[in-house]
C-alpha cells in the first residue's frame, strides 16, 4: 500500500481566480500545488481583449506569494462580437492559451455569453486555423431542457455540429460529469478532450441534498447520478490522454452560498490534489496520477510539464484545516465533500 507520492507539479487547466481582494486571498492555495492554470476570463466586465488579459495577468502576477513561480496561462471570453482578426492578432502576441464559450445564461458570469453558436462561426473558423483551442462549457440554455440532460442536449446541439464544421479545431470539453461526455469524447479525435474536476470524481446528485440541502456541493455543471461518476472517474484513470484534470476552483463569499439563489461554483483549490491522488488510490491507479495532473494536459496545450515535483502523504487520521478563508468581511468555504481527506500535500 502505497503512503507516499511524488509526481511531476501539476497544472490545472481550469481555474477561476476572480480579482481584487478574493483574487488574493485563494491565490496562494493554487500556487502552493500548480505550476500553471488557465485562468477563466469570466469576471465583471469580462475578459475580452488582449490588454485586459494583460493586465489581469500582471495583477495575478503582483498577487502571488513570496518565491512564487506559479504561471497563470490567460483566456479570452468569447462574445457575439469577438472578432476573428483581433483574436489572430491577440494569438500571435500570447495573450491567449484558449477562448472560453460560455453559453449566455449557463452559468456564473456568463451574460456576456455566446447568444447563437452560429455567430462566432467565423471566430471558430480563424482558431481551428492558427491552432488556438476552444475551451466549452458544455451545457445547453434551455429551460425545457432537464438540468442534468443539459451536457448530452450540448453534444447533440452545439458539439456535434461544431465538430462536422470545423474538424480540426481543438476543443476542450471542461468539467465533464455525464457518461454520454464521456462517451463522446472517447469517440472523437486527438483534437477532443476534456477536464476533469476533484468534486465530479466524488459528487453525485445525491450529495445536493445530503442531510438537506446543501450548496456547498453546488456547481455547474451540477453533479450527476453513479452511473455517470462512474463514466468519469473510469476517464480519469484510464490513462487516455484525452482526460485531464482542471479544478473549477471557484470561489463564492458565503453569503452568496448561503441564500435562496445560491451562487454556483465549489472552492476546492486547498483540498484538489489531495482528494484527486485519494480517488485514484481507492481505484487502485495511482500508477496514473501523474499524467492525468501533470503531463497530458500541458502536452495538449503545447507546454512542456513542470520542472519541479510536489510530494502527498497518505496520513492516518483525516487531514485537519479551518476549511474556510477569510476575505472581504466574509468567509470563502472550502470543498469537503462527505469523504474525510487523508491525502496531503508536504512541501
Ligand atoms: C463557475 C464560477 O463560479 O465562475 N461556477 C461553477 O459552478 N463552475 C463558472 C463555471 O465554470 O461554470
Ligand atoms: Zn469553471
Amino acid at each position: 500500500m502505497s503512503t507516499q507520492i511524488t509526481i511531476i507539479r501539476p497544472d490545472d487547466f481550469h481555474l477561476h481566480l476572480r480579482d481584487g481582494e478574493m483574487l488574493s486571498a485563494v491565490l496562494p492555495y493554487s500556487a502552493r500545488i500548480y505550476g500553471r492554470a488557465l485562468v477563466m476570463p469570466n469576471l465583471i466586465p469580462p475578459v475580452t481583449t488582449a490588454e485586459q488579459a494583460e493586465n489581469y495577468r500582471r495583477r495575478i502576477i503582483d498577487a502571488r506569494p513570496e518565491g512564487s513561480h506559479f504561471e497563470p496561462l490567460m483566456t479570452c471570453y468569447l462574445t457575439d462580437s469577438t472578432s476573428p482578426e483581433a483574436l489572430k492578432a491577440a494569438y500571435a502576441v500570447q495573450a491567449f492559451h484558449a477562448v472560453k464559450l460560455f453559453p449566455a445564461g449557463a452559468t456564473t458570469n456568463s451574460a456576456s455569453g455566446v447568444t447563437n453558436i452560429r455567430k462566432v462561426y467565423p471566430v471558430l473558423e480563424a482558431m481551428q486555423e492558427i491552432g488556438l483551442p476552444l475551451s466549452v462549457h458544455g451545457e445547453v440554455v434551455d429551460p425545457e431542457v432537464d438540468i442534468f440532460d443539459l451536457e448530452a442536449v450540448f453534444i447533440e446541439r452545439i458539439l456535434k455540429p461544431v465538430r462536422k464544421t470545423f474538424p480540426e479545431l481543438k476543443i476542450v470539453f471542461e468539467h465533464l460529469t455525464s457518461k454520454e461526455g464521456v462517451d463522446y469524447v472517447y469517440d472523437q479525435d486527438e483534437n477532443m478532450v476534456a477536464t476533469i474536476t476533484p468534486h465530479h470524481l466524488l459528487l453525485t446528485r445525491n450529495d445536493l441534498f445530503k442531510g438537506g440541502m446543501n450548496p456547498y456541493m453546488y456547481c455547474l455543471p451540477v453533479a450527476k447520478t453513479f452511473k455517470d461518476r462512474e463514466a468519469v472517474r473510469k476517464a480519469a484513470i484510464s490513462g487516455d490522454e484525452r482526460f485531464f484534470l482542471g479544478t473549477d476552483s471557484a470561489p463564492h463569499p458565503a453569503a452568496n452560498k448561503e441564500k435562496a439563489g445560491a451562487a454556483a461554483g465549489i472552492f476546492n483549490a486547498p483540498t484538489s490534489l489531495g482528494y484527486v491522488t485519494q480517488v485514484f488510490d481507492e481505484l487502485s491507479a495511482l500508477d496514473k496520477l501523474e499524467g492525468f495532473t501533470s503531463i497530458y494536459g500541458a502536452r495538449f496545450y503545447g507546454l512542456s510539464p513542470n520542472g519541479s515535483t510536489v510530494t502527498l502523504v497518505k496520513r492516518d487520521e483525516p487531514v485537519e484545516m479551518d476549511w474556510q478563508i477569510e476575505t472581504g468581511g466574509d468567509v470563502v468555504k472550502i470543498f469537503k465533500p462527505d469523504t474525510p481527506l487523508f491525502w496531503d500535500l508536504v512541501d
